[in-house]
């Protein structure tokens, strides 16, 4: 089965620029051919005025897309999804994928689903075990099913056709569709924005590239990352903006937000992002909750986001105090390091500051 493409990063071979975030808030859907062209010729017009595609009408079963248009799309703010046709159960589908989009083709067991991508245009990466096979115009690829994870990534900007023997493209609109809705769900509670969630999430990318995690786990890691505060939605407000200190009961209800936020997305796409909602304030020496997990216990991808949280909630404004400055932070971090935070995600943070300039993208 294929599943949304789940964090884009900075363009191949620009160092430094910042690894971004763009699924979540950037989602708009499009049943009607985009502008530009007549899309598709002889088909008559739909009641919400779009396209209608199938059946096609007698004597009009030859259809013509134009460039740029499809009978669906979802739009991305660096990718781009178009359903091109339907029927017999296969689905042709045409990708736009902007340089370090990453995307991804899953097994879905029982599925003998044949499937197939076909590069149009631009270069994609295959990262295969210990390899990186290089796709290129003209190149195909076949699985006839999928049998294992095989990840991509748009090493420049990429057109390709997806073809699949049975119906995914709902399968897409649905996962984007509850991907925005939590994203938006965040955003409203707590006074966050959406720049803190992407910057928790774009540093938790760059550290979990550092320490070599591999494609699927970065993934789950900026799902996580990016989600990390989501059970807060559950918090009362009278707690959560509470200015004074709050009780002991309120902070037992506040810590709760964890065991929430993995509750929220159990039955989600992001499942699998779960331990690290439930165990991003769980601390190296075991001071952390819900659990008070302590050392290799507490998930990697989970220490990742508490490293990252922190130093965006060191360098951002409070009321209480005002923000440090980049270098007191990630001394702050840094003294902590096999105390509060796992020791190898401290020196991956460190080195990642020592090379890139992504410590100014706080807030
Ligand atoms: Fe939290
Ligand atoms: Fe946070």
């Amino acid at each position: 089965m294929t599943r949304l493409a789940s964090i884009t990063e900075r363009p191949a071979g620009e160092a430094g620029q910042e690894v971004e975030w763009t699924e979540l808030s950037s989602f708009s859907r499009d049943k009607r051919p985009l502008a530009g062209g007549p899309g598709i010729e002889d088909a008559p017009a739909s009641a919400d005025g779009g396209t209608c595609t199938c059946p096609a009408p007698a004597g009009a079963a030859v259809q013509v897309l134009r460039r740029g248009t499809g009978t669906e799309t979802l739009e991305f703010e660096r990718m781009r999804i178009m359903l091109l046709a339907q029927g017999d159960g296969m689905e042709v589908i045409r990708q736009e994928l902007s340089p370090g989009t990453r995307w991804g083709l899953y097994p879905d067991p029982g599925s003998g689903a044949l499937e197939m991508v076909a590069i149009v245009s631009g270069t994609l990466a295959w990262y295969r075990q210990d390899e990186t096979v290089l796709l290129r115009p003209g190149d195909s690829l076949v699985a006839h099913p999928v049998r294992e994870e095989l990840s991509f990534q748009a090493k420049t900007s990429v057109h390709l056709l997806y073809f699949c023997s049975r119906p995914v493209f709902s399968l897409y609109s649905q996962q984007a569709e509850e991907m925005r809705a939590m994203a938006v769900a965040v955003e409203v509670k707590d006074g966050y924005t959406v720049h803190h969630c992407h910057h928790v999430a774009n540093l938790s990318t760059r550290i979990g590239e550092e320490m070599r995690l591999s494609p699927d786990a970065l993934a789950v890691l900026n799902h996580g990352a990016f989600l990390h505060d989501l059970g807060k939605v559950r918090v009362p407000d009278n707690i959560l903006t509470k200015p004074g200190a709050l009780t002991e009961e309120e902070w037992a209800i506040m810590k709760m937000h964890t065991i929430w936020g993995r509750e929220m997305v159990e039955n989600t796409i992001v499942a699998a992002a779960g331990p690290i909602l439930e165990a991003h304030h769980e601390r190296w020496d075991g001071s952390g909750y819900p659990h008070g997990w302590r050392g290799d216990r507490i998930p990697l991808e989970a220490q990742i986001v508490s490293v990252a949280d922190s130093y965006c909630a060191m360098t951002t404004d409070r009321v209480y105090r005002p923000r440090l400055s980049q270098d007191q932070a990630l001394q702050e971090i840094r003294q902590f390091r096999g105390v509060l935070y796992h020791p190898e995600v401290v020196d991956a943070f460190a080195t990642i500051g020592s090379t890139a300039d992504i410590f100014s993208a706080t807030g």
